[in-house]
């Protein structure tokens, strides 16, 4: 199976603008998977949750959704990519997989980072797998990163490969989703962009770098820090069924969840 990320820069609200620069890199190479960054078409850095709502979609009838349908049933290829979605008066940091069908599934982040509590409700849905063409795919979002239980979750839920739209603007993000594939034995796909945004107070420079990483924790491709880049590897998502770390090893095989629950360490919540 042939995948892809997609790395740019969107301009901040320029969504059509933004659509097209993500058209041109897409059509640079064929795959069966692209995968685009969180936020975008609409950009990441909001000065309000007016400006947020402004800016966003419904899941079942929104412009930038409509654009990747009509992209994904043209290239006969699926399409994940993170988008402001309007629900109600609520807001979600959502990311959409698109088939060429035309069936849609939505993720909506869990874990929020920084200003984004403010305009967006935490994601309130489980995360879910969804198969494309065999393979099993789960989504999180950038900074679902630095909560391992999401990856692991979706691993122990059958995920050969996280989909990961990403606006990375801390360190070790990368690097600790070669460990998130090691752990969990799987394929991930982290879309980044690059660029800095610069809105009112709020700033932020994003670190690009987007990769492919396979089961062993092996880095198939990746990108560079502030280049528009298409990344493209053939995997084979079979690979990630082998749990075995040793003729004696296995990941799940091996794992101790008696021993795994806080009760028994005595852990508290603040
Ligand atoms: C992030 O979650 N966009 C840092």
């Amino acid at each position: 199976m042939r995948v892809a990320f997609i790395q740019f820069n969107p301009e901040f609200g320029q969504v059509k603008q933004n659509i097209a620069r993500a058209r041109s890199l897409i059509a640079r190479e064929k795959a069966e998977l692209y995968v685009l960054p969180e936020l975008c078409f609409s950009g990441y850095t909001f000065i309000s949750k007016e400006e947020a709502f402004s800016l966003s979609e419904p899941a079942d009838d929104g412009f930038a959704i409509n654009e990747m349908k009509s992209i994904s049933a043209e290239l006969e290829a699926a399409i994940v990519f993170g988008f402001p979605e309007r629900s109600g008066d609520d807001l979600f940091n959502s990311c959409a997989l698109i088939r060429p069908d035309g069936s849609l599934r939505i993720y909506r982040k869990i874990h929020l980072f920084m200003h984004e509590k403010e305009w967006f409700k935490p994601g309130d849905k489980p995360f879910e797998i969804h198969k494309l063409n065999g393979c099993q795919i789960g989504m999180m979002i950038c900074f679902d990163w630095r909560f391992p239980e999401a990856a692991r979750t979706l691993a122990l839920a059958g995920a050969h490969l996280l989909c990961h739209p990403a606006n990375l603007v801390m360190p070790h993000c990368q690097t600790a989703m070669i460990t998130r594939s090691l752990e969990n034995g799987i394929f991930s796909i982290t879309a980044n962009r690059y660029g800095h945004e610069k809105r009112g107070a709020y700033e932020n420079i994003f670190t690009g770098r987007s990769q492919i990483v396979g089961p062993r924790g092996e880095v198939l491709v990746s990108a560079s820090s502030g280049k528009d880049e298409i990344g493209v590897a053939d995997i084979n998502y079979r690979e990630s069924e082998d749990k075995a770390i040793s003729l004696q090893n296995n990941l799940w095989a091996d794992r101790r969840p008696e021993f795994y629950h806080r009760e028994n360490y005595g852990e508290k919540r603040s």
